[in-house]
This record gives structure tokens, sequence and C-alpha cells, in this order.
């Protein structure tokens, strides 16, 4: 593939499409489905029935409400409460009720890739409860965890619900909790939710629904490179397909071609041509086991505390702590 001079991947997504679509077989990266219309297909998917995920995590976060505050309760210095990637923050709010119910002492610091979502929670929360101080800010993950080091003068709880993390491969993912427990202290929680290995067919139809709104969203991929990289798929001619693999516990989406076809991204000066039956790989959610858990936990220097589950144990949340570095 030969790029004219004129060319330049001056923006990690022209790179990382360029990348993915030049590589064999071909892939795009899932974090770039959240645009402002993913994040709307996003919102979508969570309220399907198939996509059990949501509905578990609300109950766990529920029913165990006072024991998981219990874990993040601190009486001599308060503490900051860090949420990674919370969205409209419908479920945190949960616990953020019962936190200032009980009159803890804490900042709720919500981080976001989207300005838009950072904004409305904001909002949302100052009319709803005035009381809880609120101190979002808007980047990526990666970016915000140099961040997290400078939270150091009380204790902290990091919190990512979602089961986000399955959206990493498990050597990423070690990577993502490795640099996650560089932030932390020794009193510092991470609170974390993972979907669970189950009857696969109820993991195939929460990422397969009837009504294409999990398949609109894979396609929105497309739709933001034609739009945003002038590009001209024909996304009526990809296919999304979902695959579980039961052993390993990876969900896979994919973007096939069903027939062959040439596409041209004009700002990246690239033809790409498919065969028939061609896939783009778009995403991994991965589901776990507790002896999955206990090993990415080990591997990054992690321990795992406690831990809570719903009523169906389709979904836990697990709280870490950071393992006593030994003195030599
Ligand atoms: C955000 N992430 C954890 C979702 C998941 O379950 O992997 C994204 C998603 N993809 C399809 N449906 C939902």
């Amino acid at each position: 593939m030969i790029l004219s001079s004129a060319t330049q991947l001056d923006t990690p997504f022209k790179k990382d499409v360029f990348e993915g679509l030049t590589s064999e077989p071909k892939f795009l990266y899932s974090k770039y489905i959240y645009d402002q219309a993913g994040d709307k297909l996003f919102q979508d998917i969570m309220a399907l029935p198939e996509y059990y995920l949501t509905n578990c995590e609300m109950e766990i976060l529920t029913s165990h409400t006072q024991a998981i505050a219990g874990l993040f309760k601190n009486e001599a210095t308060g503490f900051d409460l860090i949420e990674l990637g919370a969205g409209d923050g419908k479920k945190t709010k949960v616990l953020l009720k019962h936190l200032a119910e009980n009159r803890f002492d804490f900042t709720y610091k919500p981080i976001d890739i989207s300005e838009n979502a950072i904004t409305g929670l904001t909002r949302t929360l100052a009319e709803e409860m005035p009381e809880v101080k609120v101190d979002g800010e808007t980047g990526e993950y990666f970016e915000v965890l140099e961040r997290l080091q400078h939270f150091k003068s009380r204790k902290k709880v990091i919190m990512v619900l979602g089961s986000n993390i399955g959206n990493l491969l498990h050597p990423r993912a070690i990577q993502f909790l490795t640099k996650l427990g560089e932030t932390m202290n020794q009193d510092d929680i991470l609170f974390m939710g993972f979907d669970q290995k189950k009857d696969p067919q109820t993991i195939l139809d929460a990422y397969n629904d009837p009504t294409g709104v999990t398949a609109a969203f894979n396609k929105n991929l497309l739709i933001r490179i034609n739009r945003e990289l002038e590009g001209n798929f024909d996304v009526a001619k990809f296919k999304h397909w979902e695959v579980y693999d039961p052993q390993t516990g990876t969900a896979k989406s994919y973007l096939v071609a069903t027939e062959a076809q040439h596409v041209r991204l004009k700002s990246l000066d690239l033809d790409i041509t498919f065969d028939p039956w061609e896939t783009i790989h778009t995403e991994i959610s991965q589901k776990y086991t507790d002896k999955i858990v206990a090993w990415l936990a080990e591997a990054s220097g992690l321990r795992i505390e406690n831990s809570f589950t719903d009523s169906k144990n389709y979904y836990k949340n697990y709280a870490f702590t950071k393992v006593r570095e030994s003195k030599e």
C-alpha cells in the first residue's frame, strides 16, 4: 500500500483505520464506534431486554449498596470516588444516593471520553443530588490514568462499571489493571464489573438482538469512517455477525462483506477491496470466571478483597486492593 505524500496519517483515528483496513485479516477498534450516534446506540443497547449486563449490575448495586459503601468509606479523610467511563451515571446514582443520604464525606469525579456525557451528568446530579460534590473530567482511559497519580492526599476509589474491561484482550487488560494499580495507595479500592461466563446462547443473544440495534451500533464504525474520512462504504453490503467461544469466554463481533466490493477513503487516499464474505473484526466482549479474574488480578499486582453478584450469577463486581509491596 503506497501512501501519496499529500496523505498524512495525522490523527490516531486515521492511523488506526489505515492500519486496520490494510491488515490481513481486516480489523477496526471498537472505541471508534462511540461518536454521538454510537453513544446513543449504546444507550439503546443498554435498554434491550437481551442485554442483561445493565440490569444485573443495577441489581448488584441496589441489593449490596450498604456493603459496597462500607468498602469505600474512610472516616478519617473521606474519599474521592473516581469513575472511568461514567456515561449517564444511571447505575452510579444508586450508590451516590446512599452515600449522600448517609453523609459520607466524598467527591464524585466522573471521567468520560464524551464531553456531552460529563456535562449532562454534572447537570442532572446538581438537580437530583445537590449535596454531592461533583468534579467531572473529559478524557480517554489511559490518558486520565496519568492524572490519577495526583490523587494522593486521601483515599481513592476507582470505579469501572459495565464490564468495560471486557473490550480489552487479556494482555491489554493486565496492562490497564497494572497501570491502575500504579496509581493506587495501600488503602485505595478498585471497584470493577466483570460479565461472567454463562449459557452461551444468553451471551450470543445479548450481542445479536432481533431489532438490529447491535448491528446498527457495529455498523456505525463504517458510517463514521464515511463521514470523517470521506469514505464510500455501502453499509447495506455488510452484515453484523457475532460469535461466542464458550471455551475462552470471548464474544467477537464482525462486519462481513456480503459481496465483492471496492471502497475508497478519500482522506486517506486509500482504496480497499473486499472479497465476498471477507470480514472486519470490530470488537471483543470478554466473559470471565472467578479464576480468570484472580489470574488477571495477580498478574497486575492486585488482590480481590470482595465480590458481589446478582441473583442469576450472570455478572460480578469485584473490589480489588493493591498487593502490599514487600520491603527489601
Ligand atoms: C461497552 N462494552 C462493555 C459493551 C460490551 O458489552 O462489550 C459494548 C457493546 N457491544 C455490543 N453491545 C454492547
